[in-house]
């Protein structure tokens, strides 16, 4: 299986809503009050309590959130050695999978499983981490996802010093066709700043699900601040 190659979005700024801050009681509910409001993708936060404190989701839900909506599921693995976990998240129903390089010893072989899943393969770039993690997995690699909070929580404040390092991964991987996202800390206050940075993908948990106005509205707000 051959997945389709994404391309670098053409202006346009996409949304993922994260379920992490969601009312998993009433998820099916969640998800599609983003849909509705106008979010691209649905962000999966997988951890393990390995890589990351905290342990939340796994295939299960993927499996579960691909029976009620028709979004791309972007799973994210905070997990160690996610090569162990890669087929089960493929069978699931997802639709990119992100890993950690920090987290394998074999990130250009975890990618290159990805794709033979026939699922987008991306690296996800802890804030300390630098550009150049990716620079000789460019063959292998569909998206980069700019951490712009140390992973493990939803609602942290937003580390503004990341932003360059999108203009480095640009840089860096000239040519490529990949798209980067960013996660943390994403809102209608950081949103502009960020698409202004390079990112084509804005991955928001707490600013859409925690939203006083609803979730509709806070996609639509979302939307709005990314505009140029
Ligand atoms: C952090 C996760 C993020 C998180 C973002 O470890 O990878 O995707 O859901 O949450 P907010 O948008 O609230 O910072
Ligand atoms: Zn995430």
């Amino acid at each position: 299986m051959t997945a389709s190659r994404p391309t670098a979005h053409q202006g346009q700024v996409r949304i993922a809503a994260s379920i992490l801050s969601a009312d998993l009681a009433h998820l099916a509910e969640a998800v599609a009050a983003a849909e509705r409001g106008g979010a691209d993708m649905i962000h999966v936060d997988v951890m393990d309590g390995c890589f990351v404190p905290p342990i939340t989701m796994g295939p299960m839900i993927v499996e579960a959130l691909r029976r009620v909506t028709t979004l791309p599921l972007g799973v994210h693995l905070m997990v160690c050695q996610p090569e162990r976990h890669l087929e089960a998240f493929a069978r699931a129903g997802a639709s990119s999978l992100a890993v950690h390089p920090e987290a394998t010893a074999h990130p250009y072989r975890a990618l290159s499983q990805i794709r033979d899943l026939g699922v987008h393969a991306g690296i996800a770039l802890n804030p300390g981490t630098p550009a150049e993690a990716c620079a000789e997995l460019r063959d292998v690699l569909d998206f980069v996802v700019v951490m712009s909070v140390n992973p493990g929580y939803a609602g942290q404040a937003f580390l503004a010093g990341v932003l360059p390092k999108i203009g480095r991964l640009r840089a860096l991987l000239a040519g490529w066709s990949g798209w980067v996202g960013i996660d943390g800390g994403i809102s209608p206050q950081t949103a502009g700043p960020a698409v202004a940075a390079g990112a084509d993908v804005l991955i928001a948990a707490s600013a859409i699900f925690d939203a006083p106005e609803g979730i509709e509205m806070a996609v639509a707000a979302l939307r709005a601040a990314a505009r140029p």
